[in-house]
């Protein structure tokens, strides 16, 4: 039976890596693994209406499509997407069958420097999805995710972590079951309970756009001339961090989490050409954040992405207590005070 015309809606979440994906080869291949937190708050809400061209109508060589975000049409945003198609249309040919219209908005402010494309890049990956499952409904849940995750890393890298929670991994890796370098899986083994709820207030520091897109980042990976040690050093964090995530050793999580942040930032700061995404701001806070960890004993920690912001990482039982210091020492160095109280999550949802 041919689907003629329907609508589907999914909504998925934002993620923080822990160890993190910096460097790619062909076909958004990663250069190392990375593992990260699935966020709660932070998401984009895709819908995909779709139409089937009538036989008179052009089938098989263009994309038909409409992009609207937050109600509005957006030209600008489109030729990514038509990207994302071209990238995806071996593996959903069917696509070429259909006119269109994708709506979409996010939960957080556009503008605040929180990386939209995993969430909006996995949202978009399971609209195609959802309309593959009504082409094709013998797919089976496994394939469907599956398949959803490999899509969303052909859209953005990091998407592919966002389809499922609460901690997931991708790229392959010697001591984790199932890790494969196409798409995200959910992290095999039980998680002490330490880090249950884990919270992530993101500091929004510096709401510009991005002045090194994450493309350009990667690709400066290549004749980097620390690329090798560091790739190595990222299969080295993640094993290490897998005993953590068992003995929910906290002084041993920080000392990750924090050295790959940092890492991640110093790779930039030694490529070229060479570009520092830290404000002064981000600085100040990091050193808060140590002279308060320093001084209360309590185990917080930062991370960053590629940019300013801080997302500052704690156990829900110490919320009160990081919450308070947050309000009273960190909010005076981001932008306009904002900030996102986020928290680890299970992953998108289809509405
Ligand atoms: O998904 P991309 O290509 O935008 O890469 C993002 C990479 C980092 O956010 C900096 C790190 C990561 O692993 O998420």
């Amino acid at each position: 039976e041919t689907i003629v015309t329907g609508k589907v809606t999914w909504q998925s979440p934002s993620n923080i890596a822990l160890v993190k994906y910096w460097g790619k080869k062909e076909n958004q291949i990663p250069a190392n693994p990375s593992i990260s937190f699935t966020l709660n708050n932070c998401k984009t809400i895709t819908s995909l209406e779709f139409t089937r061209k009538k036989d008179s109508e052009q089938k098989g060589d263009l994309f038909d499509f409409e992009f609207y975000f937050e109600g509005q049409k957006k030209e600008d945003f489109k030729p990514k997407i038509y990207t994302f198609f071209e990238r995806i249309e071996e593996y959903c040919p069917y696509l070429l069958d259909y006119k269109l219209i994708i709506n979409s908005e996010n939960s957080f402010p556009h503008s605040s420097g929180i990386a939209s494309s995993a969430s909006g890049m996995s949202a978009l990956a399971l609209c195609v999805m959802s309309l593959e499952k009504q082409l094709f409904p013998n797919i089976s849940e496994d394939y469907f995710y599956k398949k959803a995750s490999f899509l969303a890393r052909l859209g953005s890298g990091s998407a592919c972590r966002s389809v499922q929670g609460k901690i997931v991994v991708w790229g392959e890796h010697a001591n984790i079951n199932g890790s494969s370098n196409l798409y995200g899986v959910d992290y095999p083994n039980k998680v002490h309970e330490v880090f249950e709820n884990y919270q992530d207030t993101i500091l929004l520091v510096d709401k510009g756009e991005k002045k090194v897109s994450s493309s350009v980042g990667h690709n400066l990976m290549h004749d980097h001339p620390f690329s090798e040690e560091r790739f190595k050093q990222a299969h080295k964090n993640l094993a290490t961090l897998k005993d953590i995530f068992k003995s929910g050793n906290l002084n041993d999580f920080i000392e990750i989490v924090e050295s790959e942040a940092l890492t991640l930032h110093a790779m930039m700061m030694s490529s070229k050409p060479y570009f520092i995404l830290m404000k002064p701001n981000t600085l100040e806070i990091i050193n808060k954040i140590w002279a308060f960890r320093e001084a209360t004993g309590l185990p917080v920690c930062f991370t960053l992405d590629a940019g300013a912001n801080v997302h500052v990482l704690y156990p829900e039982k110490n919320k009160t207590e990081v919450f308070q210091f947050i309000e009273d020492k960190l909010l005076g160095y981001c932008e306009k005070n904002q900030f996102i109280s986020d928290s680890i999550g299970l992953g998108s949802k289809k509405l």
